[in-house]
């Protein structure tokens, strides 16, 4: 009979101990951030303009313009995050704005949950119709994106 291998023991158990407590670990991530990693896998917008979700709502950029834009002068595009604004707090937040002439960036705003609300003001030409892509990010719900044709 072999005799008892204290340090194989407490091998064995150091090794199970902190395998268990990965597992623990690993678990509580995902079962945390299951919500989270569902929002952050891709560029989210509005699937239904007719129907959309609460999400969609509150996190789908708005964007506006003058009727009337002229080739090559600058124009006002007005910007805010969902149709209600998208709340602004320490816990829950946008953190930036981008916005595109097709796949050229014209402006990108950063903002700190001090900002009060989720809009900008973006002076803009064009030279003749354009892709408007706006793209938003909310520290909890994700990238989203409002894609528009400016006409000139
Ligand atoms: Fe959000």
């Amino acid at each position: 009979m072999q005799g008892f291998d204290r340090r194989k023991f407490l091998k064995t158990v150091g090794i199970s101990a902190v395998t268990a407590g990965l597992a623990t670990i690993v678990g509580s991530l995902k079962s945390v951030s299951a919500d989270e990693v569902d929002w952050f896998q891709n560029v989210n917008r509005v699937k239904d303009p007719l129907n959309k979700t609460p999400k969609e709502k509150g996190h789908a950029p708005v964007v506006q313009w003058p009727i009337n834009i002229k080739n090559g002068e600058p124009f006002n595009l007005d910007i805010q995050i969902g149709e209600s604004l998208h709340p602004m707090t320490s816990n829950h937040y946008i953190q930036w704005i981008e916005a595109y002439l097709g796949t050229d960036l014209v402006s990108r705003i950063e903002f700190s949950p001090l900002c009060p609300q989720a809009k900008v003001t973006i002076p803009v030409a064009v030279k003749e119709s354009a892709t408007l892509r706006i793209l938003t990010r909310c520290n909890l719900h994700g990238i989203w994106e409002t894609v528009k044709t400016v006409s000139v």
